[in-house]
């Protein structure tokens, strides 16, 4: 009998913490706020907003990471509700800096979930910073979709957290098979920030096939983020005379790597990955980053028509060319977009599961189709630092991928260094350059957006 009792009393107990949980976070996500407009999360068109809750380093060593995102975040926000929304209801963007920091990128979700009870989230920029904000997302049900953390492990978190771009295990190999067969280097270095999940992945990915390729992996040294100084390391690795260095880190210590590098006399390629992907780099490196080589998500220089109308809507109104972060950042907002249609509803465990049924969907970085872990496969775009400028090299498609090239049908310099071109690769469908995706009425012109200050 006191069993049974005891027995009753923690399910008691239980029942009450889910309930509890339930109401604030899964099972009614505006509970608690109500949203302005009517009561949110009953799914009914025309019936409040919905919240986008987004946090990114838009301060610190990575702010160009968070500017540029929010730039295609707005731009994609301020064209879905120029044509209505998304069923009726408006976008509204609520934004957390979190100064590139984990530690702030949790308490940044926790904020955007606990305090705005955001519908869903989207953040961040790097690994380190997105997996810490996942794990909240994921623990409190709210989907959220990393625009551009490629780390294997930030999906791993759990089925709330998606991502919209391509993982480091196929980045890193890339860039292995570009150093070999198009730089031709036998022999790499390797200059990795420690404290980094990103820049650790991407140099073991690299390192494996680089190796397994038969190259040689002839040293490798560490720093920190936040280092200004890394003329130590680079004069070890020097002194092993290494064909290329690889430095997998983020664009303020590429920049100042590369300068330290060239005055020291290594005037050999470097080659990094998208984390070099700012208009900060060039700026802080200028022609001591001649001869350096990274890996970004979309060609915007492509006569794909699609990236073309992309990078006009966003002259237009920033009067500046995107990054590849500013596209995926535009990705994703029209990603959720086509997710809430398909889920009929603001709801976040609907939203989720339409998230992961997304299939083929037309992004501008090429098409997204969600895998079992959430992990789209996507092509990978090769540049070069060349004069203060930043040109295209080639495009690398995923080996066994169906997704959509962005700029298929353009010619690629000197051809694809991956074997084998993708043959599977299919045409944009029609209608694609009309940026439709998501948002009805479809067929309207991209509309310059209002300015920011939402
Ligand atoms: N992929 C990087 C990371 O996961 C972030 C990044 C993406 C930086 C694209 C620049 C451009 O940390």
């Amino acid at each position: 009998m006191l069993r049974h009792c005891r027995a009753l009393a923690l399910v008691l107990t239980m029942a009450a913490f889910l309930l509890a949980v339930g109401c604030s976070s899964t099972s009614n996500p505006t509970a608690g706020t109500p949203t302005p407009g009517g009561p949110g999360g009953s799914g009914a068109p025309g019936t409040g907003d919905i919240k986008v809750g987004c946090y990114f380093s838009m301060t610190g060593a990575t702010a160009t990471f968070g500017e540029s995102t929010m730039n295609g975040v707005r731009l994609a926000v301020d064209e879905i509700n120029a044509r209505g929304g998304v069923m009726g209801r408006k976008l509204v963007v609520l934004l957390e800096d979190d100064q590139g920091q984990q530690d702030q990128a949790s308490l940044a979700v926790q904020k955007l979930i606990n305090q705005s009870n955001v519908d869903v989230l989207v953040g961040e920029v790097a690994s380190s910073s997105s997996i810490a904000g996942g794990n909240i997302a994921q623990s409190s049900a709210v989907p959220m979709v990393s625009p551009s953390s490629t780390n294997p492990k930030v999906t791993q978190v759990g089925p709330y957290v998606f991502r919209a771009c391509f993982t480091d295990d196929f980045q890193g190999a890339s860039m292995a098979r570009f150093s070999k067969d198009t730089l031709k280097a036998k022999t790499a270095g390797i200059l990795t920030d420690k404290q980094s999940d990103y820049a650790k992945g991407l140099s073991e990915f690299f390192l494996k096939t680089f190796e397994a390729e038969g190259g040689k992996i002839v040293g490798e040294e560490f720093y920190i983020q936040g280092d200004s100084d890394f003329k130590g390391q680079i004069t070890s690795l020097k002194g092993l005379n290494p064909d290329i260095i690889f430095v997998p880190g983020y664009y303020t210590d590429a920049a100042l790597i590369a300068r330290q590098a060239r005055e020291l006399g290594y005037h050999k390629p470097l080659v990094g990955g998208d984390g070099w992907d700012s208009p900060k780099l060039v700026e802080i490196g200028g022609k001591d980053l001649d001869k350096t080589y990274y890996s970004v998500h979309v060609d915007v220089t492509s006569t794909d028509p699609k990236v073309q109308a992309f990078v006009k809507a966003f002259q237009d109104r920033y009067k500046s060319t995107p990054d590849t972060l500013a596209v995926l950042g535009y990705d994703t907002i029209y990603l959720i977009a086509d997710a809430y249609k398909r889920a009929g509803a603001v709801d976040r465990a609907k939203l989720r599961d339409a998230l992961a049924a997304s299939d083929k969907f037309p992004a501008i970085s090429g098409a997204i189709t969600m895998g079992p872990t959430r992990d789209p496969i996507k092509p990978l775009v090769v540049v070069e630092n060349k004069d203060g400028k930043t040109v295209y090299v080639t495009t690398v498609q995923p080996q066994g991928s169906t997704a959509t090239a962005p700029d298929a049908g353009t010619p690629e310099p000197g051809g694809s260094p991956l074997p084998p071109a993708t043959p599977t690769a299919t045409p944009p469908p029609p209608g694609a350059s009309a940026p439709d995706r998501g948002g009805p009425p479809v067929g309207t012109p991209a509309t310059p957006g209002s300015p920011d200050g939402q």
